[in-house]
């Protein structure tokens, strides 16, 4: 049954009050995005499906299982006994949402806009004119005019009159969710003003952060270019803590002195760059002008290379090891954290479990262990340490830290040779 607006956010109106009149809303893909917001616009009242090809992820609703997968969303599961639908195709609606994958292609790095195209493709069906369709999946500029709207008008309905068209794209940092689905600020990029007028209204209702409004192309400009300033910003750290270690200087040590100065703001070196946006998004701006974007793909070059220039570091690690009488293969290697960043339970992209790979090409034997992945419930860093000669913790999730600033003598101790190393 529809619920009372939550009565923490500020706005105060019902679904069939806004602008557009918008009560019915369809979520196209039930991933890290479209799950979360299908939730948000259920908790207000809104009337949601919730379609995907998956049956997997449809069992994990229709189950009450999302926590399992997606934890932080437990304080948002009651929007499943709301007015939620789940479907594997979609149904009339007021509005689609459009939440689909869009990954890189991994040799030529082109955007795969597979599931965006057969998503749009499955609407055509149920468009009835009025509809607002918005898509929010991250894709090269030019995507929303030049390939999701022709989709559309294969229906008979003309974009821009009998229907209206959006891009908006997904800001979220996967950790904090549920905070920032709600509160952070919106960009609107209609493919009309008209679109983006609807489309304020209908976030207006739904979110806390402001809400700005400019065309389609621009607002996939934006996004692309968010997630390209943090990639260049991180290479450019990888960069300058390599050229710090050949002059034998701790570069993390040294960040905090050098943001010291009032317009500097040097961000954290790490083992690389991963997950479904940072690490991929860059190649759009890549593929739709290669020759314009020498910095951008350098520094997403400079950021992949990072997990075999951690491989070098751990092997030099090993070979002191080696030198104290063990052979390669006897040496018990261990590795700690193998999701894309910390505290997340998402390893796609993750420049960890690339270290990995590279650690077995090279025919070391690798005992690995994660406190956030399923496969290693019910095993403890405790276990997984004992009688190691080597930890190499590479994702260095809270709780792991919170062992290793607490319980490090006790850790050294099970260790067969206590070598660590904290990426
Ligand atoms: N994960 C993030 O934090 C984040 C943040 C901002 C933007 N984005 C962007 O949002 C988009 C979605 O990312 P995600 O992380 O939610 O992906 P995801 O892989 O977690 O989920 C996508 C879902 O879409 C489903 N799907 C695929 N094709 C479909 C189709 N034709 N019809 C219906 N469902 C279909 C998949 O089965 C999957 O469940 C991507 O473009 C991504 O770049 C993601």
């Amino acid at each position: 049954m529809p619920q009372p607006p939550d009565p923490q956010t500020k706005q105060t109106t019902t679904p069939s009050s806004n602008s557009a009149g918008y009560k019915n809303i369809c979520v196209m893909g039930l991933g890290y995005v479209g799950l979360p917001t299908a939730m948000l616009f259920a908790r207000k009242g809104f009337s949601v499906c919730g379609v995907d090809i998956d049956k997997a992820v449809l069992s994990l609703i229709e189950e009450r299982r999302v926590t399992e997968v997606y934890s932080e969303l437990s304080e948002w599961t009651d929007a499943l006994d709301r007015d939620f639908k789940t479907s594997k195709a979609p149904k009339p609606a007021d509005v689609f949402l459009i939440t689909v994958p869009t990954p890189v292609h991994p040799e030529t790095k082109s955007c795969d806009l597979r599931a965006v195209k057969s998503a749009t493709e499955a609407l055509v069906p149920v468009l009835q004119p009025g509809n607002l369709v918005i898509l929010e999946s991250t894709v090269p500029p030019g995507t929303t005019r030049n390939v999701v709207k022709p989709i559309l008008e294969k229906s008979g309905l003309k974009v821009g009159t009998d229907i209206h068209l959006c891009f908006c794209p997904e800001r979220i940092l996967p950790g904090n969710t549920i905070h920032e689905l709600v509160h952070n600020h919106r960009v609107l990029g209609g493919n009309t003003p008209e679109a983006s007028r609807r489309a304020k209204a209908l976030f207006e209702q739904v979110v806390e952060g402001e809400i700005y409004i400019t065309d389609d192309i621009s607002a996939e400009f934006c996004k692309l270019t968010e997630n390209t300033y943090r990639d260049v910003n991180i290479a450019l750290a990888n960069e300058l803590s390599i050229l710090a270690d050949e002059h034998g200087v701790d570069f993390k040590a040294i960040t905090p002195l050098i943001n010291k100065h009032p317009r500097v703001n040097v961000l954290t070196p790490g083992i690389g760059v991963g997950g479904h946006c940072i690490a991929v998004d860059p190649w759009f701006f890549v593929e739709v002008s290669p020759w314009k974007t020498e910095l951008i793909r350098t520094s997403r070059e400079v950021n992949d290379r990072m997990p075999a220039y951690c491989v070098q570091k751990i092997v030099s690690d090993l070979k002191a090891i080696e030198g104290t009488g063990k052979s390669q293969e006897d040496l018990n290697i261990c590795l700690v954290g193998l999701t894309y960043k910390p505290d997340v339970a998402d390893t796609r992209e993750s420049p960890a479990m690339r270290i990995v790979e590279l650690l077995k090409e090279r025919g070391y034997s690798v005992t690995t262990y994660d406190p956030l992945l399923e496969e290693y419930q019910g095993q403890s860093l405790y276990d997984t340490i004992t009688g190691a000669d080597y930890l190499g913790v590479l994702v260095n999730h809270s709780m792991v830290k919170a062992e290793l600033a607490l319980n490090k003598t006790k850790i050294k101790k099970l260790m067969r040779t206590p070598k660590i190393r904290v990426f």
